[in-house]
């Protein structure tokens, strides 16, 4: 019997996960990608006030920050921009259709975050000046592929 409950409830998960896929299509690629976007935010949300010296500079929540951004910047997210989950189509995307549209370079602006980040890491941890150096460019590099590719407020 109590098998029976679980594998109905296991089916009633399922049915739900269904159901709000036709509601909103490619809802959980959108929800992940915007979350991986939201934890790059919040480790930038910890480097800049040290950078703009609202916060002491500490050098090992600046190195946790770089080190996390890091991970966060080369985690494969091929996955989570599936045709047809730009803007235009689905509400809660803020991918512009342009992401997709041929000639899009989010390859290489992505690449080019990658880079920043990674000079970021080696640089964090070694004083507020290096710090500061390296954070400019991570900023440009996200702000150069929203410019192009995300709505505007989206
Ligand atoms: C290669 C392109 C690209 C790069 C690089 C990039 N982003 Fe994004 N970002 C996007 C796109 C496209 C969206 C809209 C995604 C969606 O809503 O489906 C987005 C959305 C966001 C959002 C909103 C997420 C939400 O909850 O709706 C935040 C915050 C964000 N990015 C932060 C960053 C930060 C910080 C960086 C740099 C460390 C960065 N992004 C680098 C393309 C990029």
């Amino acid at each position: 019997m109590k098998r029976i409950l679980l594998a109905t409830a296991a089916l009633a998960m399922f049915a739900g996960a269904s159901v709000a896929d036709e509601d909103e299509p490619f809802e959980m690629q959108i929800d992940a990608r915007q979350g991986i976007m939201d934890y790059r935010a919040i480790q930038m949300g910890v480097l800049g006030p040290m950078v703009k010296g609202e916060v002491e500079y500490n050098a090992e929540a600046a190195q946790k920050a770089a080190d996390a951004l890091l991970a966060a910047s080369t985690i494969d997210t091929s996955m989570l921009w599936p045709q047809g989950s730009d803007s235009d189509a689905v509400a809660s995307s803020g991918a512009l259709p342009a992401l997709w549209a041929e000639g899009s370079d989010a390859g290489a602006k992505g690449q080019a975050m990658v880079d920043a980040a990674t000079a970021l890491q080696a640089a964090a941890g070694g004083g507020l000046d290096a710090l500061k150096a390296a954070f400019g460019p991570v900023g440009g590099a996200c702000g150069d592929c929203h410019k192009a590719y995300r709505k505007p407020n989206g």
